[in-house]
């Protein structure tokens, strides 16, 4: 499945705030995602930013005032409103985000904004006291009431010299957000999702561990994914270095125990699990508490290990559907066969860890899914975002009453 912002018709809003150069930046992206972008600019913003960037970036024209006969918008006023997938306001001056809560629309933007009945975002940035004024904070509750998306602001240094809340939201913030709000009636509409990423450590001594390769890439593309159809989603993540992804409820642990415990108490109201975690099958048996010295007087050193509880074979909630992995480096159906019925699953997503295009840390895999029934399904290469789809379309399936 391409990105969800494929073939989509976002309005992007600019307004004049210092912050709309990276207006230009967030047009690019959503063009590269494949959004078809159309900018609308206030007539401040143009003071700060000149349409000519943004049209070279979209390759569509410009709107910047409502009466211009030659323009779409000065033939049909509404027109943008009425083709809107979203709206996205960014930057959003106080002085729009005003004029908003009060309804008015006499400029393009304000005049979109309210004719739309399309999901509306707005990234506010601002000077610091402008942003904790009482009339722009009663305004942006008045828009979160509306059920207006706001996205931001975050901490940090601001133009006026300030430092505090009011810089916009960066643009990979503003790109989860808005995927989310595209896709918050999609088919996995409020479904509760639980997601395993990452490898589990297991701790020798307060310096060392036993740890595996997994990167968590595809736990993290699953949970994108999965909150990209409208599920409600949590990560319960082994440590790793990824960052959150936007709308997910992310929850740390460490070992194989902590990951146990975690998932048991997210999976209470969860309709499916998905166990993409690389959970360690041994640990140290014993933890040193203090740091285990090289002069020992010895060469070797053995680390006795014994067997974890097994996270997934313990999870016996009624009526969660459970997905596993089984990340092999031999007769890699055979063993994920074997683990179906052991675990107890309903599907179980088998890889070859030892193919280079599809192994730990890379950005793309090839798996092969296989259900209670015996059926299999080969995938071609694909992304882990795509794989994330693929085994998506397939809990919807298993949702369906
Ligand atoms: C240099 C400069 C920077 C400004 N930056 C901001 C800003 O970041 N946020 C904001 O709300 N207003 C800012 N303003 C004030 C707005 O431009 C002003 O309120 C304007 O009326 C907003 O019009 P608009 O909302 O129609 O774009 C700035 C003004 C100047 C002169």
């Amino acid at each position: 499945m391409p990105s969800p912002l494929e073939k989509t018709s976002i309005i992007l809003g600019v307004t004049g705030s210092i912050a709309s150069y990276k207006a230009v930046d967030l047009a690019s992206k959503l063009t590269q995602a494949g959004a078809v972008v159309d900018v609308v600019m206030t007539s401040e913003a143009v003071n700060f930013v000149t349409p000519l960037a943004f049209q070279s970036i979209t390759h569509r024209s410009v709107v910047t005032e409502l009466f211009n006969p030659t323009s779409e918008i000065g033939i049909d006023h509404v027109a943008l409103a009425k083709r809107a997938d979203a709206v996205v306001v960014a930057p959003a001056t106080a002085n729009t985000i005003a004029k908003m809560a009060f309804g008015m629309a006499d400029d393009a933007l304000t005049a979109t904004i309210l004719a739309t009945q399309a999901p509306v975002m707005v990234c506010p940035a601002m000077d610091g006291h402008m942003y904790e004024n009482a009339a722009t904070q009663s305004n942006i509750k008045v828009l979160k009431d509306r059920d207006v998306t706001v996205v931001g602001p975050v901490d940090g240094y601001l133009a006026s010299g300030l430092t505090g809340k009011g810089r916009m939201a960066d643009q990979d913030e503003i790109e989860g957000h808005l995927k989310q709000l595209l896709g918050r009636n999609g088919d996995l509409r409020a479904r509760r999702i639980v997601v395993t990423a990452g490898g589990t450590q297991e701790a020798i001594d307060p310096v060392r561990f036993i740890s595996n390769r997994s990167s968590g890439k595809m736990g993290y593309a699953i949970a994108e994914a999965a909150r990209d159809r409208g599920a409600v989603v949590v990560i319960v993540a082994a440590p790793n270095s990824l960052q959150d992804p936007v709308g997910v409820n992310v929850v740390p642990t460490v070992s194989a125990k902590e990951m146990k415990s975690a998932l048991e108490a997210e999976v209470e109201n969860a309709d499916v699990l998905i166990m993409a975690a690389a959970v360690a099958d041994w640990r140290p048996k014993t933890f040193a508490h203090q740091k285990i010295k090289k002069a020992s007087g010895s060469d070797t050193w053995a680390v006795q290990l014994v067997k974890t509880q097994d996270a997934v074979a313990g999870v016996k909630r009624n009526g969660l559907i459970k997905i596993g992995f089984a990340a092999e480096t031999e007769d890699v159906v055979r063993n994920a066969k074997s683990k179906i019925t052991a675990k107890n699953l309903d599907l179980i997503v088998a890889n070859d860890i030892t193919d280079p295009d599809g192994g730990f840390g890379s950005a793309t895999s090839q798996v092969t899914m296989l259900d209670r029934n015996g059926h299999s399904e080969d995938l071609p290469l694909l992304s882990k975002y795509e794989v994330g789809h693929r085994i998506l379309d397939r809990v919807a399936i298993l949702l369906k009453p």
